[in-house]
């Protein structure tokens, strides 16, 4: 369970540009009827502390699975051609017994969509390079059917020959990135609108992803809603990551110190833990070791910074509350962030966004945070809709 969590304080943020050319390749998600042109794809907790989906690659359909990572580019799976390859609980993914599968030639619109500097066409295949939240990546671009869960498409993939992605990463074979790229799943099959609602990790019930239609909040006045953002003028591009802006943050009654004008945040289900600009997760961290009320562990377990001996923690953690813009406000109850991690010891499952290296000012707010809340994306109306849910009754 260490790796993983430890991976993220490497945690790179991606720089590959996504250039040019929306290709919104084949374009539909074909679900079944029952759904009316929605689609839900279960998802499960690993011990790698990911989000996982099933499904299946392919015509006739070969088994997969992959992280479920909001801010992904692309969607990749390891190919049986790999050199390189960590470890994973399926068989590794053969183009050759596919008969529905096309690898993608050099020079087409979506071979061209791909950055030139991470792009590599050798013996007219297009082939690429490209850093994802797990590691480094490389493979040769193809397409083929999907089927997850009740979606059904033709999607282009990264068919990942080498990676430099150590061991395992406890089952996937790849990630399925929904991120704003031209490339992602969202974005291949055109949907409008995605919601998920995540279930707590550790009530072993699946979550859900809810893609086109099949997107929607129950509503009935819980709902709040905040644009998304772009960040203009630095040097990071987060461009494929949805954002929104921070405009207010409290512990229980405590206000939180922000910056001027707030901060924006990254949404994240990749990193399951969540990284606070640094002056507001130290006044985080205080307010959260005086509700406690046991001291501290003179050293944290890694990669955390404020871990207490669960046997004497004793007070109640309070509710935090982060105000978005337009005043759309997400609790986030403390069983949402005190993590009751191992051996009787409970950590803050935050930390300072300083650890990041990140030129700006930025939240990412992780999937431990998130779990029990319904985010709707609007992808027409540019917006974040959420609302608490019991997710695992939804999935
Ligand atoms: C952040 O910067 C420090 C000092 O330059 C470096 O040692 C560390 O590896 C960097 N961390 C990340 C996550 O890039
Ligand atoms: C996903 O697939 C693995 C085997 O590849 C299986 O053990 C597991 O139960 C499946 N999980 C779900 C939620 O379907
Ligand atoms: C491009 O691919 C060729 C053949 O697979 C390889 O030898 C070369 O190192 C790659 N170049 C880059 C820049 O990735
Ligand atoms: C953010 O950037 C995207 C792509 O460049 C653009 O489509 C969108 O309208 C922008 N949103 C805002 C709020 O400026
Ligand atoms: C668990 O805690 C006990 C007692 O504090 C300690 O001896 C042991 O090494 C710890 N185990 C792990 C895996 O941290």
């Amino acid at each position: 369970m260490g790796r993983p969590v430890a991976a993220l304080l490497v945690l790179c943020f991606i720089s590959v540009t996504a250039r040019a050319a929306a290709f919104r390749v084949h374009g539909r998600l074909l679900a079944d009827d029952a759904t009316e042109g929605g689609a839900v794809v279960p998802i499960h907790w690993t011990q790698a502390m990911n989000y996982v989906a099933n499904f299946t690659i392919g015509t006739p359909p070969q088994p997969a699975s992959a992280v479920i990572d909001l801010a992904g580019e692309l969607v990749w799976t390891q190919c049986k051609q790999c050199g390189r390859c960590f470890e994973q609980g399926t068989p590794l993914f053969d183009p050759t017994a596919s008969n529905t599968y096309r690898a993608e030639p050099c020079g087409t619109p979506l071979c061209e969509s791909i950055p030139s500097d991470v792009r590599n066409c050798s013996g007219n295949v297009c082939a690429y390079e490209a850093s994802t939240n797990a590691g480094d990546t490389g493979g040769m671009v193809g397409t083929d059917t999907f089927a997850v869960g009740t979606a059904k498409a033709s999607l282009a993939f990264g068919c990942v020959v080498a990676s430099d992605i150590d061991g395992t990463m406890d089952g996937p074979s790849g990630i399925v990135g929904l991120g704003r790229t031209p490339w992602s799943l969202v974005t291949q099959t055109g949907v409008a609108a995605f919601s998920y609602c995540l279930a707590p990790h550790d009530a072993g019930k699946n979550s859900a992803l809810f893609l086109g239609s099949s997107a929607k909040l129950a509503g009935g006045g819980k709902a709040a809603s905040t644009p998304l953002v772009n960040i203009s003028g630095n040097g990071n591009d987060l461009s494929n990551y949805y954002k929104v802006q921070l405009e207010g943050l409290k512990a229980g009654d405590a206000m939180i110190p922000l910056p001027p004008s707030g901060s924006t945040v990254l949404l994240d289900t990749f990193s399951p833990i969540s990284f606070l600009v640094d002056g507001a997760y130290q006044a985080v961290k205080k307010a959260v070791t005086v509700a406690v009320g046991a001291p501290p562990m003179a050293t944290p377990v890694e990669p955390f910074d404020l871990c207490f001996p669960k046997s004497g923690a004793s007070g109640a953690a309070p509710d935090l509350v982060f105000t978005f813009r337009g005043g759309a406000a997400m609790t986030v109850p403390a069983s949402n962030y005190l993590l009751d991690y191992k051996n009787g010891t409970v950590c803050l499952a935050m930390l300072s966004s300083a650890r990041l290296n990140s030129t700006t000012e930025l939240t990412l707010l992780g999937s431990l945070q998130q779990e029990n809340i319904h985010f709707l994306f609007d992808l027409d109306k540019e917006t974040l809709s959420f609302e608490p849910a019991d997710c695992t009754k939804l999935s």
